[in-house]
């Protein structure tokens, strides 16, 4: 997968993608990230790349020449067309099931907007989608487009060490994944759950499969809605009394 970040600080870019995973993902070519300096397609000799707003107020404004110019200089260093997204707070809220379909386009091109945001005219001639992470203002897009980038290259196939790590992830099956141990066994006096250690992977699986709705239903049961589940699943679940706790906080009863 490519990504072109369109921007007028590519140096952001550089560190968060010189570590761990991303860092991987780049050498072994699994996904090509390529920062762009609006301001080398600006049209005067200064480089500007906004102005004041009309109508007066606060702040500057990104103008639309040099983002339209930028987006179409892009476009034509890969044979394949990106879709155009641009972060904005203005967009629709970033999810999981968003990066997911996101991961299955071979290309994106994220633009970031700086001051007060964008022209409008950039917006409705080049965007395809807006997008924010958020319900904040941060200064710039870059933070977004990096958010963007590092919660999609960890979908895409082969770059995560374990083939299901992400299968079983927070908001993969619409909920909360089950809580986490590892060694020392007993910390500040507390054991982990026993049948962790019991070798038995039916208990284990029941045991995470009840604690992960469990603690959605606790910390997030605004997302228990869309939480989906097997046949098997559901037994489980229904043998503990939880299926009905499911339906009082809103389960519409989806399968997976
Ligand atoms: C200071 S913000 C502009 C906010 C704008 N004045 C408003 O009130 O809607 C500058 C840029 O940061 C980026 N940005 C800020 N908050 C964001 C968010 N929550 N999600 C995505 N991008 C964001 C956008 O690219 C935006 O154009």
């Amino acid at each position: 997968m490519r990504f072109d970040v369109l921007t007028i600080f590519p140096e952001l870019l550089d560190s968060p993608l010189k570590e761990g995973i991303i860092r991987r993902a780049l050498q072994a070519g699994q996904v090509r990230i390529e920062a762009h300096d609006v301001r080398d397609y600006a049209l005067d000799r200064h480089a500007m790349t906004d102005d004041r707003p009309f109508g007066g107020g606060e702040g500057m404004v990104m103008k639309p020449e040099p983002l339209a110019a930028a987006v179409r200089a892009v476009q034509a260093k890969a044979p394949e067309k990106g879709r155009v997204v641009l972060l904005s707070p203005q967009g629709r809220p970033y999810t999981q099931a968003k990066a997911e379909e996101l991961a299955g386009c071979p290309r994106l091109l994220l633009v970031c907007g700086r001051y007060e945001g964008v022209d409008e005219r950039f917006a409705a001639h080049y965007v395809e989608e807006e997008i924010s992470i958020g319900d904040y203002i941060l200064t710039g897009g870059e933070l977004a487009a990096l958010v963007l980038i590092d919660s999609i290259v960890r979908l895409l196939p082969g770059v995560l060490g374990c083939a299901d790590s992400a299968e079983y992830d927070t908001f993969s099956r619409g909920g909360l994944k089950f809580p986490q141990y590892t060694r020392p066994r007993v910390f500040e006096g507390e054991e982990a759950p026993e049948v962790l250690l019991s070798g038995d992977h039916a208990a284990i699986a029941k045991w995470r499969l009840i604690a992960a709705v469990e603690r959605t239903l606790a910390k997030r049961p605004d997302l228990v809605a869309g939480m989906r589940f097997g046949a098997a699943e559901i037994k489980i679940l229904e043998g503990q009394g939880l299926i009905a706790r499911l339906r009082e906080a809103g389960w519409d009863g989806g399968r997976k």
